[in-house]
């Protein structure tokens, strides 16, 4: 079994990561101290394959057990799901001595997530990711959050949880598109903070696409680790934290674009990521060998590159409403060579420009 431990003051946590090991999620809340009412918020497709698992781990411990189900999608991580959480956490009398499990992928989590950080001004939550992506990012760093209609995760909060419960064996029921989706993530550390990641995961692809039980450990416990270390340095992204978002400023906006329908967020980042290493080429900060191991590494694990049809100017209206951006500038994250990355501030314009976009 894996633990590792997410140092941030007051808001320290672990991580841990093992298969098969749901069954002691009651016990482990115990241990970080939790008390009271637990409430379990999943959604439909989640909740039929390891909701009783997880409810039945809570009550053994000694839990009271709610469950709240959304529905499953993108579009539903947006208010009017908050609000209908809301109703259920009152209904079902989750105060201030309770706590919140998000169960699921990064959807449910940044919801219920945020749901947390906001009852009755924050009560404590554990992640139970069960997607690769979640996994590997989005369970870990307390960003949490919804979609407003005119950008990602633009409201939200940055609110720790008191555990992060892998089990790699949820994965079993993952389809592999989802699956492919999480590589996104993966590959972006080795991209812009780990080149020896960045070979482990190019000599290993057909052992990580077999889902070979020990290398997902292994990518997953490498990703947590590269993470942790950058939020326990920048936890509320004053700087450092933004290199996370390589591949998502433009990947987030054709995912916008396309109204979360037909691309998937991991698959988003992935055409953010070529455009990402395309910027760099062109600002020679990584060669055009780079570039193609890059791009061959994202093919392979089954990952989009191709650029979907937009509208120029949507396209600019979306990246400058982006978060990462500052009276006009976008803070873009390029990759410096393979394993280090380089911050630049650009228009809108000029990132269309640089990414060969408008050629
Ligand atoms: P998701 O939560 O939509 O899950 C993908 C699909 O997999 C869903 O249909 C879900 O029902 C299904 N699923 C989940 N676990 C399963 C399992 N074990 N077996 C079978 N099916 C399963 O998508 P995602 O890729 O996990 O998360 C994407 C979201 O994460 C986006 O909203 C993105 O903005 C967010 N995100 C947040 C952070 C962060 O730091 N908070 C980082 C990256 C991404
Ligand atoms: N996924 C980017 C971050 O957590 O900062």
């Amino acid at each position: 079994m894996s633990i590792l431990s997410v140092n941030l003051a007051d808001n320290s946590y672990d991580i841990v990561i093992e298969r098969g090991i749901l069954a002691s999620l009651g016990q482990r809340c115990l241990t970080v101290g939790l008390k009271g009412m637990a409430a379990v918020i999943s959604n439909p497709a989640v909740a039929a394959l390891y909701g009783a698992a997880v409810q039945g781990s809570l009550v053994a411990a000694g839990f009271t057990v709610v469950r709240i189900e959304i529905p499953d999608g993108e579009e539903y991580k947006n208010s009017t799901t908050l609000n209908q959480v809301y109703d259920d956490l009152l209904a079902s009398g989750v105060d201030r001595s309770s706590f919140i499990v998000a169960l699921g992928g990064g959807v449910v989590g940044d919801l219920a997530g945020y749901a947390a950080a906001t009852w009755m001004r924050g009560i404590p939550f554990v992640q139970v990711p069960t997607t690769l992506l979640a996994q590997v990012d989005s369970s870990v760093g307390g960003k949490t959050g919804i979609d407003h209609p005119k950008g990602k995760n633009l409201i939200g909060a940055f609110y720790q949880p008191r555990l992060v419960l892998i089990d790699v064996n949820t994965l079993a029921t993952l389809d592999q598109r989802q699956f492919c989706a999480g590589l996104a993530e993966v590959i972006k550390y080795g991209v812009v903070i780990d080149h020896s990641f960045f070979e482990f995961v190019e000599k290993n692809s057909d052992a990580i696409l077999a889902k070979d039980p020990d290398v997902l450990i292994e990518i997953i416990l490498r990703s947590c680790q590269l993470k942790s270390q950058v939020v326990e340095l920048d936890e509320k992204e004053a700087g450092l934290r933004a290199i996370l978002n390589y591949g998502h400023t433009l990947g987030h906006a054709f995912e916008s674009i396309s109204g979360y329908s037909s691309l998937v967020h991991g698959e988003a980042v992935a055409i953010g990521m070529v455009l990402a290493a395309k910027v760099s080429v062109a600002k020679s900060l990584c060669s055009e060998e780079e570039f193609s191991r890059i791009h061959a590494l994202i093919i392979k694990c089954g990952l989009p590159v191709e650029i979907p049809s937009y509208d120029r100017q949507q396209l600019i209206d979306v990246v400058a409403a982006d978060k990462k951006s500052k009276s006009g500038n976008i803070n873009f994250i390029c990759n410096q060579g393979i394993g280090m990355y380089a911050m630049s501030q650009h228009t809108p314009e000029e990132l269309l420009a640089l990414s060969g976009l408008e050629t």
